[in-house]
């Protein structure tokens, strides 16, 4: 049967879930996975998160090893009721990157999973961030309210805040912990109540917003707190405003418990409907790709090495953008013009690799790649040459010095630096005069994959010498005085060769702002 490629797209839906470690993303994960029928049993997706969770960093090699395993669940594919859903991985903990930050450049929609016992955390906010500069929906899921939490309102309030993003509740929890009774539903007009079999099970609500009916709960205290703080929310809180959610402006909040899956569907249910289908790209010709465009074309957003020591097999991550992805195309490669027939590309299960026969916009599709792709590349079918606007560089937060251990391999190491941070892997900087290399990322791991792959890939054995957290800012040639370097900044030059700052800490960028106010200091994304 041919698809048609409309009815496709309205049906994809791409996301990725942004957390701090433990908040709950992998549990809500399963449930997606449970719910949508892919998985039968919980426990599938954690157990494998946790098994690569527990290596020790230097057991790098040990998790590529099983690879398999933690690729395959880095982009997921399932059916939810009647939606393609792609769900995007943003690694956490020790893998922690610049990848984690440019998958959020291949998403249309974020689910915020946060842990009600501790409100925003770190690694949220920075993650939060980068979403919101791209102006797409915020789903938020306040979740573990099977435990004693934080006070809903303070939650709420913290929210809009400290991320400075409105809010407006979906639901509102009947009690917490051990007093849970239930879901106040403002968006549906129901509560939803937990029955002991785990079903859930929903009210009405009348005109004037009580549960319909008899029920043991309306009598109960905090059945009362919940309508007093619905009717709070209604007189002094947002209101719901589907344009506002759909451009980023305003997070529906969800509460609920993605370990016993109490509120799970409900807020599935409303993400499907209220997150939209894959948008428009642009190109650097000021032109929007639309994904319903009969023409294929996509871009790399991501290259995972080694995924096979075995093989030594490289795969492209790619993002389509628009038109159909048929096995066994041709597509021309626009940074070379070189024309590459499509006949190994694989496509993400929830345990499994499938070679993809079709995918349409919003799907990702894995390229074996021997050395043809870099990150940011755009790919299309037919004649027209296409190319999507760059993606975001980082700033990268930690640095390390890196020498060859051996000069006679200078060759090798030289040879190995350029392909790795090529390929996005890491960001290069020399120090300004002496020309000494050093290497930034965004998480540690990334310096003990760029360690492990020049000597496994490249036979050259480096010495590293960390430098521990630096505050990254560019600044402009011309600006550039002698006078500028003290001993709480280092003056390098990234590898297009302009200035940057690394400063020791807050206090020595706030010094050298105080002491040369005329100049711009610049972060990248
Ligand atoms: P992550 O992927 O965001 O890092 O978090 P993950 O889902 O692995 O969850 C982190 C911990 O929080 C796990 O406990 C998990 O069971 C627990 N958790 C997740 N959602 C809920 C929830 O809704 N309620 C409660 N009470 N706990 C939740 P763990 O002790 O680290 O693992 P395990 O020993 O339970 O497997």
């Amino acid at each position: 049967m041919i698809k048609n490629i409309e009815n496709e797209v309205q049906r994809r839906r791409t996301f990725a879930i942004i957390s701090h470690p433990d908040a709950g993303k992998t549990t809500i994960t399963e449930q997606l996975l449970l719910f949508s029928g892919a998985i039968r049993e919980a426990g599938t997706v954690k157990a494998k998160g946790k098994k690569s969770n527990k290596f020790a960093k230097s057991d790098w090699m040990d998790i590529e090893k099983q690879r398999g395993i933690s690729v395959t669940s880095s982009v997921m594919q399932v059916d939810y009721d009647g939606y393609q859903v792609n769900i995007l991985d943003t690694p956490g903990h020790e893998d922690f990157s610049e990848d984690t930050y440019r998958t959020l450049m291949a998403v249309d929609a974020a689910v915020m999973v946060v842990d009600s016992g501790k409100g925003i955390e770190p690694q949220t906010k920075k993650l939060f961030e980068v979403v919101s500069k791209r102006g797409i929906p915020i789903f938020t899921f306040m979740n573990k309210l099977d435990r004693d939490g934080r006070e809903p309102m303070d939650l709420v309030a913290e929210l809009e805040e400290v991320l400075g993003i409105d809010a407006y509740p979906m639901n509102w929890p009947m009690g917490m912990g051990k007093t849970l009774l239930g879901l106040y539903d403002l968006y549906n007009k129901r509560v939803e109540i937990r029955r002991s079999d785990d079903e859930d099970y929903f009210i009405p609500l009348d005109e004037e917003g009580h549960a319909q009916g008899e029920h043991a709960f309306k009598s109960s205290s905090i059945y009362s707190q919940a309508l007093d703080d619905a009717q709070l929310l209604h007189e002094a809180g947002n209101s719901f405003d589907r344009e506002a959610i759909s451009q980023g402006k305003l997070t529906p909040v969800f509460f609920g418990s993605a370990l016993t899956g109490f509120g799970v569907q409900t807020f599935l249910d409303a993400f499907v409907d209220l997150s939209h289908e894959p948008a428009p790209a642009l190109t650097v010709a000021d032109e929007y790709i639309h994904p319903t465009d009969e023409r294929f074309t996509g871009f790399i957003f991501k290259i995972q090495a080694n995924m096979n020591p075995a093989h030594r097999d490289r795969i492209a991550f790619v993002r389509i953008v628009s038109g159909r992805f048929e096995k066994g195309m041709t597509v021309t490669l626009n940074r070379t013009g070189k024309t590459i027939r499509m006949a190994h590309t694989t496509q993400f299960m929830a345990d499994s690799r499938e070679e993809v026969q079709d995918a349409f916009a919003g799907d990702i599709i894995g390229l074996y790649d021997t050395g043809n792709f870099q990150i940011g590349d755009t790919i299309y079918a037919g004649n027209q040459s296409v190319q999507f606007e760059e993606l975001p560089q980082f700033t990268p937060e930690i640095f390390m010095k890196v020498a060859p251990k051996n000069v006679m391999k200078q060759k090798s190491f030289h040879k190995g630096i350029e392909q790795l941070v090529q390929e996005g892997a890491i960001q290069l900087y020399k120090t300004y005069h002496t020309e000494e290399y050093i290497l930034g990322a965004v998480g540690q791991l990334q310096f003990e994959v760029f360690q492990y792959r020049l000597l496994n890939e490249y036979n050259a054995e480096v010495e590293m010498t960390p430098m521990g957290s630096k505050i990254a800012r560019w600044i402009d040639e011309e600006d550039l005085d002698p006078k500028m370097s003290s001993s709480r900044n280092l003056l390098a030059k990234d590898r297009f060769g302009q200035p940057v700052f690394l400063f020791e800490n807050q206090f020595a960028e706030n010094w050298f702002k105080d002491k040369h106010p005329e100049v711009r200091l610049k972060k990248l994304m």
